[in-house]
């Protein structure tokens, strides 16, 4: 969603606020802007559209007269309140010019207020909530900026974080957050501010990651951090081991494939020494439970979204067939406000990767507050949800930057596989059913690289159906959370109408669309299901639409049943979820390149989302 990123240093500010943004540009943004402090004035510049349109109007003479200037902070807005456009573009100032703020997340309580501060005779230019905050802090401005910040963050309600710089107080930035993140990069003679490591990682490894309701007073060789009501409080510096080059796209034309054709490496990395092939089980450290704890777990509640709901829903499988579990799924906003019923031995799993969206994060509160054990599965180091969780698994994935999930889907489905693993010894799984699910947990990396190598085969495909304006995915079993995961990668970045159901439920209602214009794309893989999807292929031929399958190598007769295959290699009913999905991935990769479609950056698309 909104990116933030603000410096204080001696690097040109100009150029390094705009490099922050275009690290942040993956998120999904629709304007973007800047603040600097030149000869006591703010300078403001913003642009609708890619960062690139803002970096336009930095002419040289621009450049040149912001350069005396050694701090700024700047913004990529992803609208909420009010259009796109300039005037809505942050950072937002108040009436006199003194303040300048970039905000992430929402004011609830913005109406209220701006009717107060118009009435007391401010004025005001944006449709935004955050246009208030700039206002407020002129309010309550005593020659503190730090105070001022604080005592009108006290006033609002909702989610913020923020950064903020005032003509008044040169060399300082104020930081902030309430429920959208913020980390402090610590430079030697500099500091970065930002909403996301991204920005942060090519200056330096050292950060901190702020708590909700802290607020620090940020300079360029110093961090004073406090808590809202002003008492000073320590957070520990946290080193991120992010290569600064994963964050690149390393000869590949979209991240997304890259991440897609990452996903050996990154699955191995997930699962490297979390496997005990001895005992036949799963070594995950981070979920700080005892077999005697494991014993006690009665029911599990998956809570997430989007893809990593997705995931969540193969893990479903997983811990019923493995472990004996009962587990239930669910969308995180609707866990979070339905009052979700937890008993004594419930575990709570929260799927992230980002670790940061709003929904997820709130369902882990909930699940906390009524003391459940509350698990996350997440990839961004240092994020929200695993540091209040407090125990989980962290994917090690490597940074995911297309906004189409893929690698973190495959490395949450192995996670998940792990987790379950070890539950299920410590349950009912034999040794010598847990030494064969390790073996083939192992050999996830190579049946991946297998489907890669198929790539050329997909793209062949893929411009066959890329005209395609409907678009059905059908599984089963395992695979039915994988015909979903397709058709949502199919939809975000192609923008084909796609539909993910189960194979048994298209007669139910769906099968009145198909016709010879509607591709069907079946999960007919050999593993127990197969038999009768054969048979739902049959029903959608019969209505002349074009069937797509998804087979196992060597098994010929599914020639009969489909026009085009997309082979996959043979493997156990546990791991075919994975070298599947890496097809469909693949199959909407090319669809979408063929529509010439912006692929990583969908239109109305943000990668992490830190509102409700
Ligand atoms: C789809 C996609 C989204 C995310 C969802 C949850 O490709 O990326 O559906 O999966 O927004 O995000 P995380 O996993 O960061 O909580």
């Amino acid at each position: 969603m909104c990116g933030i990123v603000g410096y204080i240093g001696n690097r040109n500010i100009a150029d390094t606020l705009i490099d922050g943004l275009k690290r942040l540009e993956y998120r999904g943004y629709d304007s973007a802007g800047i603040a600097v402090i030149v000869k006591k004035k703010i300078i403001s510049i913003k642009a609708v559209g890619k960062v690139s349109a803002l970096s336009a109007k930095i002419t040289p003479a621009i450049r040149k007269e912001l350069s005396s200037s050694k701090f700024g902070i700047a913004h990529t807005r992803w609208a909420t309140h009010g259009a796109p456009s300039e005037r809505n573009a942050h950072p937002h100032l108040d009436e006199k010019g003194r303040f300048a703020v970039v905000h992430n997340g929402i004011i609830e309580n913005y109406a209220s207020l701006k009717e107060r501060l118009i009435s007391q005779g401010h004025k005001f230019v944006s449709e935004t909530d955050t246009e208030v905050l700039a206002h407020l802090i002129d309010d309550c401005y005593e020659g503190d900026l730090l105070q001022a910040v604080a005592a009108a963050l006290k006033k609002v309600e909702g989610t913020f974080g923020i950064a903020v710089i005032s003509s008044e107080n040169p060399g300082q930035i104020i930081t902030a957050r309430r429920g959208s993140p913020i980390v402090i990069g610590i430079g030697t003679g500099e500091t970065i501010v930002a909403s996301d490591i991204s920005a942060i990682v090519s200056y330096t490894d050292k950060v901190i990651y702020l708590n909700d309701n802290d607020i620090a007073l940020v300079e360029k060789d110093n961090v004073d951090l406090r808590n809202i009501d002003n008492v000073p409080v320590t957070r520990e510096i946290a080193h991120i081991n992010w290569d600064p080059g994963a964050a690149e796209k390393g000869g590949y034309e979209h991240f997304m494939l890259k991440e897609i054709f990452e996903q050996p490496e990154a699955i191995a990395n997930s699962i490297r020494g979390r496997l005990d092939e001895e005992q036949g089980t799963g070594a995950l450290s981070g979920l700080n439970l005892t077999p005697q704890d494991l014993a006690t777990i009665n029911r599990i509640i998956i809570a997430a979204c989007g893809t990593s709901l997705h995931a969540g829903m193969v893990g479903e499988y997983y811990f019923e067939d493995l472990a004996d579990i009962p587990t239930e799924v669910e969308q995180a906003a609707e866990f979070r406000y339905r009052n979700p019923i937890i008993h004594p031995g419930t575990m709570i799993i929260a799927i992230s990767q980002s670790g940061e969206t709003a929904d997820t994060l709130a369902a882990v509160r909930e699940a906390k507050n009524k003391g459940a054990i509350v698990a996350g599965i997440c990839n961004v180091v240092g994020s929200t949800i695993p540091r209040e969780t407090g125990r989980g698994i962290y994917l090690h994935a490597g940074p995911e930057i297309g906004v189409a999930s893929t690698k973190a889907f495959t490395c949450q489905v192995a996670t998940l596989l792990m987790m379950a693993l070890k539950f299920g010894r410590a349950r009912r799984l034999s040794r010598q059913n847990g030494i064969e699910l390790v073996a083939d947990i192992h050999r996830i990396p190579e049946l991946v690289k297998k489907v890669l190598a198929k790539s050329k085969d997909i793209a062949k495909i893929a411009k066959k159906y890329a005209n395609a304006h409907d678009f059905f995915f059908i599984g089963r079993g395992y695979l039915y959370p994988v015909a979903i995961e397709g058709a949502l990668k199919l939809k975000e970045i192609s923008y084909v109408h796609a539909e993910g159901y189960h194979a048994a439920e298209l007669k139910h209602g769906p099968i009145a669309l198909l016709d010879e214009k509607v591709p069907v794309l079946a999960l007919a893989n050999n593993i127990p299901g197969k038999d009768k999807i054969i048979g739902n292929m049959q029903e959608c031929k019969a209505r002349k639409a074009p069937v797509i399958a998804l087979a196992t190598e060597g098994d010929n007769e599914i020639r009969r049943h489909a026009e085009d295959i997309i082979w996959i290699p043979e493997c156990s009913s546990e791991t075919a979820p994975i070298p599947s999905v890496v097809a469909l991935q693949l199959l909407a990769y090319y669809i979408a390149k063929e529509r010439g479609c912006p692929i990583d950056q969908p239109r109305n698309l943000a990668k992490s989302v830190t509102v409700e």
